[in-house]
Parts: C-alpha cells; sequence; structure tokens
C-alpha cells in the first residue's frame, strides 16, 4: 500500500446564486384553446388550479434550444464568460433522448470549451437539486461557476385529450450561474425522495413497452387528488426545516418561491407555514403553467424584474414532484 498522500481539491468558503435568466415561449395557449380538447372550462381550470394560461414551444423548439435562450441570460448577468462555466447541469425530464444529455449539448453550443455536462432526474425538484450540486460543487473546488437549467417542454409529454394533465403542464426554461462568494448565500438543502408513491406521476409506458408491445408514445399521467394531499401536507414541514437549517424564521424572508404547481397548493402552503403577509409570494403560474424544473427559477427571473423583490433577499425554494422527490433551501437572490 502506498503511503504517498493525494491532493484533493479546495473549493471556495461559499458559493451564491450569482444572476438568473428565463426563457418563455412566444405562444400563448389560453384555457379555451384547451378546452377545444376536453370537457372542462376556463372557470374550472381557473378556480381548481389558479391557470388562466401557459406556454408551448414551438414544433422545432427543443429543450436544448430553451436552455440556451435561458442561460444564455443567465451568464451575461453574472459577468463571466461561457468559458467560464465549469460545469452544466440540465434538470429535465422532457429531453427526449435517453441519451446523450441535453447538458452536454448545451455546454458546447454555449461555447464553454469542455464543461463538465449532465442531466438531472428529479422532475419538479429537478431545479432545487441543480443548485443544491452546484452549491457542493463551487465549495468542493470541482467547478468555480455551475450553470443550472431548469427546462421541460411538457406539451411534448402532455396528452391533450386527458383531463387530469392537459390543462397543468407549460413549456420553459430557467437557469442560473452558481459561483464563489465570501459570505453563506445558499442554506442547507432539505431533500429527500418517497418512492413508494413511484405511480402518482409518470409515464404510462416505458420506452421497453412502446418496442415490444406497440403500445403509444408514453405520456405523462398522474394521481391529482394524491399529489395534491402529498404537497400540502408534507411539503410545508420540509420548508420549514430549510428555514431553520438557514437559522432564520418566515418573517426574515423577502420572498416564497414555491414549485409552480398548483394555485392552491401554493395558497395552503402559505397559510400552513404561517408566512407573514408582508412576505412576495411566486406565483407565476396564473400564465406559465407548471412547468416542472423551469418553474422556480422562471418565477425569481420575474419576481425580481418586476420589483416584487429586490436582488440580494432571502428567498425560500421548495421543490417537489413526480419520484416522488423534494428538495427546499433558502437562497440570496442575485
Ligand atoms: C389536477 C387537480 C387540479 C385536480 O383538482 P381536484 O380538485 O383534485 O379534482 P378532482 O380530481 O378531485 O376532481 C374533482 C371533480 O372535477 C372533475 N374534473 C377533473 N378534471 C377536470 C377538468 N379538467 N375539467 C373539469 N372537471 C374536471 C372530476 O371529474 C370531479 O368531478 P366529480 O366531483 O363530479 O366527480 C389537482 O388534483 C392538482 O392540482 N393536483 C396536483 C397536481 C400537481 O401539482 N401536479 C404536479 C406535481 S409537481
Amino acid at each position: 500500500m502506498s503511503a504517498v498522500p493525494i491532493r484533493t481539491a479546495v473549493g471556495a468558503k461559499y458559493a451564491r446564486i450569482m444572476s438568473v435568466g428565463g426563457y418563455r415561449p412566444s405562444r400563448i395557449v389560453t384555457n379555451e384553446e384547451i378546452c377545444e380538447r376536453i370537457d372542462s372550462s376556463d372557470q374550472w381550470i381557473r378556480e381548481r388550479s389558479g391557470i388562466e394560461s401557459r406556454r408551448w414551444a414551438a414544433p422545432d423548439e427543443s429543450v436544448i434550444d430553451m436552455c440556451l435562450a435561458a442561460a444564455g441570460k443567465a451568464v451575461a448577468q453574472a459577468g463571466i464568460t461561457p468559458t467560464q462555466v465549469g460545469a452544466v447541469i440540465v434538470a429535465t425530464v422532457t429531453h427526449p433522448l435517453q441519451t446523450p444529455s441535453a447538458a452536454a449539448a448545451v455546454a458546447h453550443r454555449l461555447g464553454t470549451g469542455n464543461a463538465a455536462a449532465f442531466d438531472v432526474s428529479a422532475a419538479c425538484a429537478g431545479f432545487c437539486y441543480g443548485v443544491s450540486m452546484a452549491n457542493d460543487m463551487v465549495r468542493g473546488g470541482s467547478a468555480e461557476h455551475v450553470l443550472v437549467i431548469g427546462c421541460e417542454k411538457l406539451s411534448d409529454f402532455t396528452d391533450s385529450y386527458d383531463r387530469s394533465t392537459a390543462f397543468i403542464f407549460g413549456d420553459g426554461a430557467g437557469a442560473v450561474v452558481i459561483g464563489p462568494s465570501d459570505e453563506p448565500a445558499i442554506g442547507p438543502t432539505i431533500w429527500g425522495s418517497d418512492g413508494s408513491e413511484y405511480e402518482a406521476i409518470t409515464q404510462r409506458a416505458s420506452w421497453i413497452d412502446v418496442r415490444d408491445h406497440n403500445v403509444d408514445f408514453p405520456m405523462l399521467t398522474m394521481q391529482g387528488q394524491k399529489v395534491f394531499r402529498w404537497a400540502v401536507w408534507q411539503m410545508a414541514p420540509v420548508a420549514t426545516q430549510a428555514l431553520e437549517a438557514a437559522g432564520i424564521t418566515s418573517d426574515q424572508l423577502d420572498a416564497f418561491i414555491p414549485h409552480q404547481a398548483n394555485l392552491r397548493i401554493v395558497d395552503a402552503m402559505v397559510k400552513t407555514l404561517k408566512l407573514p403577509e408582508h412576505v412576495p409570494v411566486a406565483r407565476d403560474i396564473v400564465e406559465a403553467g407548471n412547468t416542472s424544473a423551469a418553474s422556480i427559477p422562471l418565477a425569481m427571473e420575474r419576481m425580481i424584474e418586476s420589483g416584487e423583490v429586490k436582488s440580494g433577499g432571502l428567498a425560500l425554494l421548495i421543490g417537489f414532484g413526480a419520484g416522488l422527490v423534494f428538495a427546499a433551501q433558502v437562497v440570496r437572490l442575485p
């Protein structure tokens, strides 16, 4: 056995979110258009989900294209060049190739040189998973700047004739650059999974079923009520733990940016958390629908751009979804 010591990487003391950039496809899809294919109404969709419209990407617009649009903004705003990005993490469940990853194409087309690149499959929690990993990578010394992108083209995987999902999902991308910081700016991540509810949100069939059993293209299915109850009852305690882990109380927050799953879920969490009224809450779902991994960074960008929250404020993020999986952390906004 060799007694020669090996060197290990040394990272920054702390990491922070340096910038945020979003991309919303141009096509606005109204509830009326959704109701052309399902037995529903604009009123029902607004009352049950809070959604008034959502965006759909163009047929030839890919997850990779949308990632690049959001990432370009985030990298420029961070004041770094693409070659300074050491790793690209794309959180997505709608990149339509099993392999290679969307991230490798994004890293290449963005001009990072040869940044490390991989996708994360954690559905609507994917962005918060990515933030957690990027935080550890910057502090661990495996990359100085990490680009974290949440991006979905859910319109490709949603059955527009399925009453339980057709109205809920939308398309879009949001990106952040995470880099070194002198001050603590990303709190501990509270995360986990409950695989006993693996079937609660899932593709209808596997690619093997498509190949061997001639089944239709495997769209997403969702047990809406089950997911709703889980989110309302199980996620508020996770959010509370993230606050405690960061050593702050809810009245010290400048924003609450939960995954935009359903406006009723957001409102129920606000109530359970006893969030003070002065804390602005992301309600981007009204015009974006549920964009899964993209929903938190998109909502973050909108809140900062609209002046609803000041840059540098403290925000509580929480993502949750298929798996089931979840992740929450307090961050200082870019
Ligand atoms: C999908 C969701 C909006 C449905 O709302 P809900 O209140 O749970 O609706 P239910 O499934 O209990 O159905 C209630 C009634 O509406 C009807 N309904 C269901 N879908 C409908 C639709 N699209 N339009 C009109 N009526 C509908 C049902 O048939 C049922 O009618 P009934 O009372 O006569 O039997 C809600 O369950 C939800 O948001 N779940 C979580 C989804 C989510 O967050 N997914 C992403 C996870 S990250």
